[in-house]
């Protein structure tokens, strides 16, 4: 089980919610309906008899297939009865039941399939946006903003080791991170944020996250040894459904942060391919930032790892000096 216990307690209480408002409602058109035409409830009562007498029928014997046919045919009458009185008050035919936002499970979570009990979409989705909120709620994203990310930090003079004036060259990440932002949608291209430590990484990858979760989207943030441990948890974890994988797939943003500095095993690996691949495959993006250049990236990661990120990412290369020395 990848969701802590609050995500799935949040997730099912929203489903209650649902579930109730449905009920309620059904319960206020029904008084509503009778009170235009008492006949409905006539009517809602003789269906329901018609079980009772079916019932009373099987007990007490005699000619039981006779009797259920005709109990049958009274009760399809009733029904239709019933269902053309709502509709000529303008009410669809169904008005007196529940109208549950997932016919698939009535807004319980769970369905039958194959004759088993298996969690729904619904819930699902729902586990994902409740871990989203979760995770708003738990990284300090008010502290890096775009309107906190300060330019003068990095230097104008050019750097004679790139020939690149920092400042000018930050500029344009900065706008290309704003411009993502503001435009983002779930199909958005992935971006890749390499460069030396404490040049603004972090901070720019969670600005945007605070511009996107504000429009509405669901987004993950992630460091890479916290994904790592996450990963070797779920290998040996019994009941994968609603797992973090499936969160950090489906989420509309991911952002892996510090990509190199986790510990990681081929099998953190294939599975750090995997699900990037498979979030560039249904077009869902993701920033990755890292410390390494392309080639220690080359050197520790599968090459079809590395050529995925080449071929999916918009490479982001920051300069400058180390902001966390140069503030202090
Ligand atoms: N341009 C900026 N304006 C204001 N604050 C900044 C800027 N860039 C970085 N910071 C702040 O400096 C600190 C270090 O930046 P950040 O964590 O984003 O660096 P990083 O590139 O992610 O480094 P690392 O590679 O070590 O993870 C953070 O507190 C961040 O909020
Ligand atoms: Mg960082
Ligand atoms: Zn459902």
């Amino acid at each position: 089980m990848g969701y802590s216990s609050s995500v799935y307690k949040s997730a099912a209480d929203k489903l209650a919610e649902r579930r109730l408002a449905a009920e309620k409602q059904a319960d206020a058109r029904r008084s509503e309906i009778y009170a235009r035409d008492p006949r409905a409830r006539e009517l809602e009562q003789a269906i329901a008899s018609c079980g009772t007498a079916a019932v009373r029928a099987v007990l007490n014997g005699g000619d039981v297939a006779a009797e259920m046919t005709k109990l049958k045919e009274k009760n399809l009458a009733l029904q239709q009865e019933l269902r053309a009185l709502l509709v000529g008050y303008g009410y669809s035919e169904n008005a007196l039941e529940p109208q549950y936002a997932c016919e698939k499970c009535n807004d319980t979570g769970y369905c039958e399939q194959q004759g088993r009990t298996v969690m729904c979409t619904c819930l699902k989705q729902q586990l994902v946006a409740c871990a989203c909120e979760e995770f708003n709620r738990i990284v300090p994203l008010q502290l890096s903003t775009f309107e906190s990310f300060c330019l003068d930090y990095y230097s104008k003079s050019v750097d004679p080791a790139t020939g690149i004036a920092p400042y000018y060259h930050m500029e344009k990440i900065e706008k290309f991170c704003k411009a993502y932002a503001q435009g983002f949608t779930p199909q958005a291209q992935s971006i890749l944020m390499k460069g030396a430590t404490g040049l603004g990484k972090t901070h720019l990858s969670l600005a945007i996250a605070n511009e996107v979760i504000r429009r509405g989207y669901g987004v993950m943030y992630v460091s890479a040894p916290e994904l790592v441990i996450k990963l070797e948890r779920e290998r040996f974890a019994r009941d994968r459904d609603g797992d973090i994988l499936e969160t950090l797939t489906a989420c509309d943003l991911l952002i892996i942060d510090d990509l190199g500095t986790e510990n990681h095993s081929p099998y953190t690996d294939s599975q750090l391919y995997t699900l990037f691949n498979s979030r560039v495959l249904s077009h869902r993006p993701v920033i990755i930032s890292t410390n390494l250049t392309m080639a220690q990236l080359e050197k520790d990661y599968s090459s079809r790892f590395v050529s995925r990120i080449n071929g999916a990412a918009q490479k982001l290369d920051f300069l400058g000096k180390d902001l966390r020395i140069k503030r202090i």
